[in-house]
Parts: C-alpha cells; sequence; structure tokens
C-alpha cells in the first residue's frame, strides 16, 4: 500500500461492477480504477464508455481494462464476479457455484503480489466474505464483506419514508445473514437521537405492525426488485462506493458491513453483518450492541443458519 495514488481493482463488470464504477467515477473517489472481467470485450466497451464521462466528473479517475497483474499495486481490490439469483432462488443456492468462482479469483489476485483490502459484495456475501479471508490469508480486518449494508439503508429508507423525516437522521440497523434471517435492531433504532420505542408510545398513528411491515418489504427488497427487473444494482453499487471512501479517506466510519467474529454476539471464526468501523487499515473494529433477548436469539439463529451452510461447502 505504498502506491502514490489510489487504485481501486474491481472484478466483475456486471450489473453490480458496472454501476459501481459509474458511481464511483461520479463521486470521484479513486485516482486508478481498474476493470476485470472473463468477459473481455465488455469491460474493454466499459472502460471506454466511462473515459468518455471523464470532462463530466468532478476530478479525474484513470480508468482502464486490466489484468490481476494491476492488483499488486492496488489499496482496494472489489468482488463482484460470480452469478446473481434468478427469481425464486436465494442468495445461499449460489454458494457453490461461487465459492468455485471465488477461489480461482482470489489465487490469481493473490499471485500479482496483492497486499490491500478486498471488498466482497458477490452473494452469499457473508460466506463469501469467509471464503475470501480464508483462500487470501490476508489479515481479517482487511477482507470486509459488504453485508447488510444495502439492508440497513433500506430500513433507513423506508423509516425515513415512514416517519417523513431525511433518511440521513434515521439511525437504525439491519444485522446478521445478508439474507433470509437478517433481523432489524428496533432496541437501538433512533430518529435523531429519540429511540422510536419512544415515538410510537407518544403518537398513536404510528403502528407496531407498520414497523414490521417494514421489516419484511426491507428483507424481501431483492426478491421484489429481481422479479421487476431481473438484478438488483444500483444500491448496492452505491453502497460499495460509500464503503470505499470509507476505507480510502480513513473516514473512520460506522457502517453495517461483514465482518469477522471473535467472540462478538457470542460468534466466533465466521463473517456476518454488524456494525463496524471502517478506515483506511479496512476493519478497525466491530462496534457491538446489547441486544434484547427476542434480537439475541435471531442473530444466534442467522448465524447458524450460515455456519451450516459454510459446513457443507468445506469452509
Ligand atoms: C440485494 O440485496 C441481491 O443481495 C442483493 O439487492
Amino acid at each position: 500500500m505504498s502506491n502514490k495514488v489510489n487504485r481501486v481493482v474491481l472484478v466483475g463488470t456486471g450489473f453490480v461492477g458496472s454501476s459501481y464504477a459509474f458511481a464511483l467515477l461520479n463521486q470521484g473517489v479513486t485516482e486508478e480504477l481498474v476493470l476485470i472481467d472473463i468477459n473481455k470485450e465488455k469491460s474493454e466497451g466499459d472502460a471506454m464508455d466511462l473515459n468518455h464521462g471523464m470532462p463530466f466528473a468532478p476530478s479525474p479517475t484513470k480508468i482502464w481494462f486490466g489484468n490481476y497483474e494491476d492488483c499488486k499495486d492496488a489499496d482496494l481490490v472489489v468482488l463482484t464476479a460470480g452469478a446473481n439469483q434468478k427469481p425464486g432462488e436465494t442468495r445461499l443456492d449460489l454458494v457453490e457455484k461461487n465459492t468455485k468462482i471465488f477461489k480461482n479469483i482470489i489465487d490469481q489476485v493473490m499471485a500479482s503480489g496483492f497486499n490491500g483490502i478486498f471488498l466482497v459484495a458477490t452473494n452469499p456475501v457473508d460466506i463469501l466474505t469467509y471464503a475470501t479471508w480464508k483462500f487470501s490469508g490476508l489479515p481479517k480486518e482487511r477482507v470486509i464483506g459488504s453485508g447488510t449494508i444495502l439492508d440497513t439503508a433500506r430500513f433507513r429508507y423506508l423509516l425515513g419514508e415512514y416517519f417523513d423525516v431525511d433518511t440521513r437522521n434515521v439511525h437504525a440497523y439491519i444485522i446478521g445473514e445478508h439474507g433470509d434471517t437478517e433481523l432489524p435492531v428496533w432496541s437501538h433504532a433512533f430518529i435523531g437521537c429519540r429511540p422510536i420505542a419512544d415515538i410510537m408510545k407518544e403518537k398513536p398513528q404510528y403502528k407496531q405492525e407498520d414497523l414490521d411491515n417494514i421489516f419484511v418489504n426491507v428483507r424481501d427488497a431483492a426478491y421484489q426488485i429481481i422479479e421487476r427487473k431481473g438484478a438488483t444494482y444500483y444500491g448496492i453499487a452505491m453502497g460499495l462506493v460509500r464503503l470505499t471512501k470509507a476505507i480510502l479517506q480513513n473516514e473512520n466510519s460506522v457502517l453495517t458491513v461483514s465482518a469477522y467474529l471473535e467472540g462478538q454476539y457470542g460468534q466466533n471464526d465466521m463473517y456476518i453483518g454488524v456494525p463496524a468501523i471502517v478506515n483506511r487499515n479496512g476493519i478497525r473494529e466491530v462496534v457491538e450492541l446489547q441486544l434484547n433477548e427476542e434480537e439475541k436469539e435471531k442473530f444466534t439463529h442467522s448465524a447458524t443458519v450460515l455456519k451450516d451452510v459454510m459446513k457443507r461447502v468445506g469452509l
């Protein structure tokens, strides 16, 4: 990580990857962006197309279609490659296919001499982040999964709409698997600095049933979008840019990511979505919330489901 300019290498220029590249360029986050994909023509075309937008970007980004040797000097390698869900498939259904793809990719990235940070977005993200950590041999804090960053964004957006408050003033997290067993942390959900529980007691127009529906819509959002347009990509791409900024600009931001647990939340030796402080070195620390009994139980269930799948694929 001694090069003077920031270099991001993106592996996978499908819908998520190319949306990420577009958002990254538009926000002027990195000086260099390398695109890699098995479909060389596609990523070559993406590099050309993105470069043509350069006069309209806030700052220059050198973008090129590259290869794994470019990872040697990369600060961050972002992984969006792999199969995505077809209508009716769960994220966990992708595990066998994508673990194999990842072994191949990580081996090639590491063969370049890469010594930066991995940011993983491919599903099932918690399991593939663990696989990336295992396959790469990098320190746990330098392997990060997008985890529940998008679910938390969906949650904040819907709560902002419901309470008619700027979504940026909604402070609430979705934790656990980025998938069907995730859970909302209602015990630590705030509008500004006010607990949502207090607002609910005071204002009868707000109903528990509505909050429950909001969570269901968060959990099932990907299914709803995939049914309509075949894939989800803008939201996750913006979440990945947010994470890229937190890392490259050493922000020490609290974001819900897939982080390695060593005893926190009662779990060990796994990656799962939790709030964590993210900076130039990766994950500085996991933020441990005092969950209530119901939340603890749901988190444990989510972790158990992930562990079972990990075992099944030999991780
Ligand atoms: C999403 O939640 C499919 O994981 C992707 O949008």
